[in-house]
């Protein structure tokens, strides 16, 4: 499978690196609470954030999408039909795809919707994604906007006294500037607004999309008057998780396969403060228990001054990869053995209680 031979591509070109890293004091290592306390409650709903702030992560990522009339509102995907019941409420508005775009609706129409555990369709069935989660359809949850959600955490980092910050991904660039909508320059417009305007400021900005990385940090945030902190994330070419339109209009996927040669982290690092690879990507799938495999990533981006941010950790039965004995331990492989300077959580009490039992918190 390509993954795997990529993965052999990441150990054998990024272990040739030289030796001086870079990385987080182990006191400073991180949790980012991935869509909120999401392993609790329906994701990126306000309540799960809530419930992750209450947890103490150190960050608390949003994934952010545009609505028809301009809005930006924290949704995973760019569409509608996973997480709400838009498919009841306007049945008539999917594409020819049987997607419902989130572009395609207003927010005052997307507040019309409710939202629960995110499911999948199978054999004209909703199946929950994670059964073990919190039920489908309970309660009521809604869509939050970016505004809404930065301004609860900055509300409870005043009432209660912590400093919790937020660590948004504009997802799929490619797509909404396709839709005519430049959706870099209104997050960062947002991010300006609430007082994210430095290194210093308390947010990592993230994209999988290296070209839009590149225009952030080369154009927008110049013209802006901001210098936020970047992540590039990381995915395989074949994931089709970013596209390039060609002179013909035709969607192509965006070759990530530089990123994990030889010279691939020095050249991200021209434009980012860190990457967010997935896990495989960080320790090799083929590790065994007591033969942890690192494909040299780690050593690769420290060496360019950059921190790294894997994804996702999950305590779900079956999440758990067989070289780790359970969720301590994984944490433990990628804190210590691999030497990560953080994580992406849906457990974030786990996480944050693991690195409290080490001290480091
Ligand atoms: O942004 C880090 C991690 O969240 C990437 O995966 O698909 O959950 O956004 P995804
Ligand atoms: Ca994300």
């Amino acid at each position: 499978m390509k993954k795997i031979c990529l993965a052999a591509a990441i150990a054998s070109t990024l272990l040739a690196a030289p030796a001086f890293a870079q990385s987080a004091p182990d006191s400073d290592k991180i949790v980012v609470a991935h869509r909120g306390a999401s392993g609790y409650l329906p994701e990126h709903t306000l309540p799960a954030k809530a419930m992750a702030y209450a947890m103490k992560p150190d960050y608390i990522e949003q994934d952010v999408v545009m609505t028809k009339d301009d809005r930006l509102v924290v949704l995973h995907d760019h569409y509608l039909d996973r997480v709400t019941n838009v498919a009841q409420v306007f049945p008539d508005r999917a594409r020819e795809d049987g997607r419902y775009y989130a572009i395609d609706f207003t927010l005052p129409e997307i507040k019309q919707l409710s939202v629960t555990e995110g499911f999948n369709i199978k054999d004209g069935k909703q199946v929950q994604g994670f059964p073990e989660r919190y039920p489908m359809w309970q309660s009521d949850f809604k869509v939050p906007t970016f505004e809404e959600e930065i301004e609860m955490i900055q509300g409870l980092n005043k009432s209660l006294g912590y400093d919790i910050g937020i660590y948004p991904e504009i997802k799929a660039p490619w797509f909404h500037r396709h839709e005519g909508k430049d959706i870099s320059k209104a997050v960062l417009k947002v991010l300006k607004d609430y007082g994210y305007i430095s290194k210093d400021s308390n947010v990592f900005l993230q994209t999988f999309d290296f070209n839009e990385l590149k225009r952030i940090h080369d154009e927008l945030m110049p013209a802006m008057g901001m210098d936020v902190k970047l992540v590039q994330l990381l995915a395989y070419t074949d994931w089709n998780e970013t596209m390039v339109y060609d002179g013909k209009g035709l969607a192509q996927p965006y070759s990530y396969d530089w990123m994990f040669a030889k010279g691939g982290m020095e050249k991200v690092a021209k434009y980012a403060d860190g990457v967010g690879p997935w896990k495989p990507m960080v320790v090799s799938d083929k590790s065994t228990k007591g033969n942890i495999k690192l494909t040299g990533l780690v050593k690769a981006a420290h060496e360019q001054g950059m921190q790294v941010h894997p994804y996702t950790f999950r305590a779900d039965t079956g999440r758990i990869p067989a070289y780790a004995n359970d969720f301590n331990d994984m944490l433990d492989i990628f804190y210590n053995t691999a030497n990560v300077d953080g994580v992406f959580t849906d457990f974030p009490d786990k996480a944050v209680g693991y690195l409290s039992s080490k001290g480091r918190k």
